[in-house]
C-alpha cells in the first residue's frame, strides 16, 4: 500500500485558428498563476497566430502541436493523444473556431486537438470566438447545442469589438471569465488557501475503486474485469464538490484526480486494511470496487508448473464482505453499496441493503456490454434503506458519478 501525495490539477487547452488565439496563451499564464499545470494543444491553423514556442515557454510544458502525425514530428509512434487524455483533468478549448466546434461536436479526429478530446472522458470547457455573422448561423447554434447536450460547459461568446474591426456577438470571454469557470469545475480555490466550495464541503469521503487481484503464485492471479472508471468518477467530482476525498484504489492504471488522496492496493484484504485506515472518521462510503468474493487458499511461493493431464484443482475460500464489514469499522458514516447484477437486479439490491446494512445500494446490470464493466456509460437503479427506487438513465460515468453525490448528498440526514 501507498499514499501518493495530493497533486496539481492539470488542464489540455486546446487552442484553434483565430485571432483571439494571443488570449489562450495569456490563458496558460493566468491558470499557471492559480497552480495548475497546463499543456497546449493548438490546432495547425493556430500555429499561424500564436507560436508553439511561446505556448511552451509560457506552460513550461510539452506542447502538442501539428507535428503530431508526422513520421518525424515527435510522436515517435506513441500514441500522444492518449497520453495527454489520460494526463488532463479537464479539457478547455479557447479560442474555439466555428471550425473545431463543428469537429468536437461531430467527434471527428483528424488533428491531434480533436482525436483527443475524444479520448478524453473529464469535464470540457469551450469558449467560441468567431465573426457574429458566423455565430448566429442555425448550424454553429446546432453544434453548440449539441455539445451542451454532451455535458460540454460553453462560456461566452460576448458582444464587443471584433478582429474584423466591427461589433458584436462573437468576442471570445475574456481569459480571467475563462478562469473562473474552469477553476470551478477543477475545484482549484481563488487563492490557493481558502477553504473549499460546494455541496460537498466539510465532507469525509472515501470511494474503492477499480477490481481486486488475489494471486495464485507470483505471477498468476484471480481477477475481473473492473475499470475503475465508475470509483474513479465519484472521487473525481466528489473532489469537484469540495470534498475531502481518499481514493482506495484496486490495480488499474488511471491517473488519480486532482486533490484526492489515493491508497493502491491489490487484493480484497489490502482493501480492507486500507479501509481500516481511512473510514473511521468518513462521513460517506462509496464501495464501487469489485472486490472478489473468494480468494486461493493458499498462495504458492513458485510459479505453479504444468504438471500431468489431470489439470489443478484450486481451493478457494471467501474472502470478508467489505460492506458489511464497515457497519461496525464506520457506523457514524453513509455507507453506499453498488452491485452489479446479471439477473433480478431489485430483489437482490434490497436483500443486500439488509444483509450489509447499507443506505443505498446502487445496481447495475452487468450482463448488458454497452453499460457498466469496463464501459464508459452506465445506467443505474439506486435502491435506498427507506425503500426509495432512484432510476438514472443511461449516461458518462462521470456525469452519473456527479448524480449519484447529490443523490447522496440530499439525503445525508438518514444515514445509516
Ligand atoms: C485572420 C483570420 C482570423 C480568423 N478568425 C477566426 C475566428 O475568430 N473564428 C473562426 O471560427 N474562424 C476564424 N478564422 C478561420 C479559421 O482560421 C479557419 O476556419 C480554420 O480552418 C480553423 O481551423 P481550426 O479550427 O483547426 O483551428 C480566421 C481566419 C483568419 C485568416
Amino acid at each position: 500500500m501507498a499514499d501518493a501525495p495530493a497533486r496539481a490539477a492539470r488542464v489540455l487547452l486546446g487552442i484553434s485558428g483565430g485571432i483571439a488565439a494571443y488570449k489562450g496563451a495569456y490563458l496558460v499564464r493566468r491558470l499557471r498563476e492559480r497552480g495548475i499545470a497546463v499543456r497546449c494543444a493548438p490546432t495547425r491553423a493556430a500555429e499561424s497566430f500564436v507560436s508553439p514556442l511561446t505556448l511552451e515557454v509560457l506552460s513550461g510544458e510539452r506542447v502538442y502541436g501539428r507535428s503530431y502525425l508526422s513520421r518525424d514530428g515527435g510522436a515517435g509512434g506513441a500514441e500522444l493523444h492518449v497520453e495527454a487524455a489520460q494526463w488532463a483533468d479537464l479539457l478547455c478549448v479557447a479560442p474555439a473556431t466555428a471550425n473545431t466546434l463543428a469537429r468536437l461536436s461531430l467527434g471527428l479526429a483528424d488533428d491531434f486537438l480533436s482525436t483527443a478530446a475524444l479520448m478524453f472522458e473529464g469535464p470540457v470547457v469551450v469558449a467560441p470566438a468567431m465573426h457574429d455573422a458566423m455565430w448566429r448561423k442555425p448550424q454553429v447554434e446546432a453544434r453548440v447545442d449539441a455539445l451542451s447536450a454532451l455535458g460540454v460547459e460553453i462560456v461566452g461568446p460576448v458582444e464587443g469589438a471584433l478582429a474584423s474591426g466591427e461589433r458584436g456577438w462573437g468576442r471570445m470571454a475574456e481569459p480571467e471569465a475563462i478562469l473562473e469557470v474552469v477553476c470551478r469545475k477543477l475545484g482549484v480555490p481563488e487563492t490557493g488557501v481558502a477553504p473549499p466550495a460546494g455541496p460537498l464541503a466539510g465532507w469525509r469521503v472515501v470511494v474503492t475503486a477499480g477490481p481486486t487481484h488475489e494471486a495464485i503464485d507470483p505471477v498468476r492471479f484471480l481477477g475481473n474485469r473492473s475499470s475503475g472508471r465508475m470509483g474513479f468518477a465519484l472521487a473525481r467530482q466528489a473532489a469537484l464538490r469540495g470534498a475531502q476525498v481518499t481514493l482506495v484504489a484496486g490495480p488499474v492504471g488511471r491517473e488519480t484526480p486532482a486533490g484526492v488522496r489515493r491508497i493502491d492496493v491489490v487484493s480484497a484484504l489490502e482493501m480492507r486494511a486500507a479501509l481500516e485506515e481511512a473510514s473511521s472518521s468518513a462521513d460517506l462510503i462509496v464501495m464501487a470496487a469489485a472486490v472478489a468474493d473468494y480468494r486461493p487458499r493458499k498462495r504458492a511461493d513458485r510459479k505453479l508448473k504444468k504438471s500431468g493431464a489431470d489439470g489443478l484443482t484450486l481451493e478457494l475460500e471467501q474472502n470478508p464482505d467489505l460492506l458489511a464489514g464497515l457497519a461496525s469499522l464506520a457506523p457514524q458514516a453513509m455507507r453506499v453499496g453498488f452491485a452489479a447484477e446479471t439477473e433480478r437486479l431489485e430483489e437482490s439490491a434490497r436483500s443486500k441493503l439488509e444483509a450489509k446494512k447499507a443506505r443505498w445500494i446502487v445496481a447495475n446490470d452487468v450482463s448488458r456490454s454497452d453499460i457498466g464493466f469496463d464501459a464508459t456509460d452506465n445506467e443505474v437503479v439506486a435502491f435506498g434503506r427507506d425503500g426509495s427506487r432512484v432510476r438514472f438513465p443511461k449516461q458518462s460515468k462521470d456525469e452519473l458519478a456527479g448524480r449519484l453525490l447529490e443523490l447522496f448528498a440530499g439525503r445525508r440526514a438518514a444515514s445509516g
